[in-house]
């Protein structure tokens, strides 16, 4: 009872504070945490995101890349205009083949510095189907990342804690140099979310 107060308030904070710092959502201040822990994004960069709307986090990578960066966020999900010139919206489902060409005709022969999926299925509840729905999307996210970014990029991918997931660490650990699993504060404390950083891609 006590511990699900505490959540609630401290969701209520980071749903607050993005309010008035002008994101869309608090899941900003997920990517905000892992920026200042693994300093994935740089100024200049290029970052595409999946499962970005409404777009709390692409507003805060829009600022951490810059006015010389990109960000282009991509859902199956329409988005609301963004006021941000350095934000381009694709409306697409990734699971589908086509995605990764219009991502790619939207770079113009530019590779990608940070790849982010925050993708995340409609939750039904039950475990199994809400686990097997969600490494669906990461392991599709893993694999359009790979096609993407640059040698010596990085990833970050959303998970949801289950058995095929090591499966999937193992064949990261195989194509970055770095490797962890971060849960941010803002994530949770019931939910089984986590995500998984992948730097300087080999
Ligand atoms: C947790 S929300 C993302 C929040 C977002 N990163 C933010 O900062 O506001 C998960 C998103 O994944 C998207 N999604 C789920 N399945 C998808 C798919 N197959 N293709 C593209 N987006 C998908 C959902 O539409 C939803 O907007």
């Amino acid at each position: 009872m006590v511990r699900n107060w505490v959540e609630e308030a401290s969701r209520d904070s980071f749903k607050r504070r993005a309010r008035i710092e002008g994101f869309r959502s608090r899941a900003a201040y997920k990517l905000l945490e892992a920026n200042r822990k693994f300093k994935l994004i740089k100024h200049g960069d290029i970052v595409v995101e999946l499962g970005a709307w409404p777009g709390g986090m692409t507003q805060a990578a829009s600022r951490l890349v810059g006015e010389t960066g990109l960000v282009i966020a991509v859902d199956i999900r329409k988005f609301k205009e963004f006021n941000e010139p350095n934000i381009i919206t694709i409306q697409s489902d990734i699971l589908e083949e086509d995605t990764l060409q219009k991502i790619l005709d939207t770079l113009n022969g530019k590779l990608v510095d940070v790849v982010i999926s925050d993708a995340s299925p409609h939750l039904t509840g039950i475990r199994d189907i809400d686990t097997s729905k969600q490494i669906e999307l990461t392991e599709k996210s893993y694999e359009i990342s790979l096609e993407l970014l640059k040698k010596r990029g990085s990833i970050m991918l959303k998970a949801f804690e289950c058995d095929e997931l090591r499966i999937l660490e193992e064949r990261v650990k195989s194509s970055f140099s770095y490797f962890k699993r971060f849960i941010p504060s803002a994530t949770r404390k019931t939910s089984s979310e986590l995500y998984l950083i992948g730097m300087s891609r080999l």
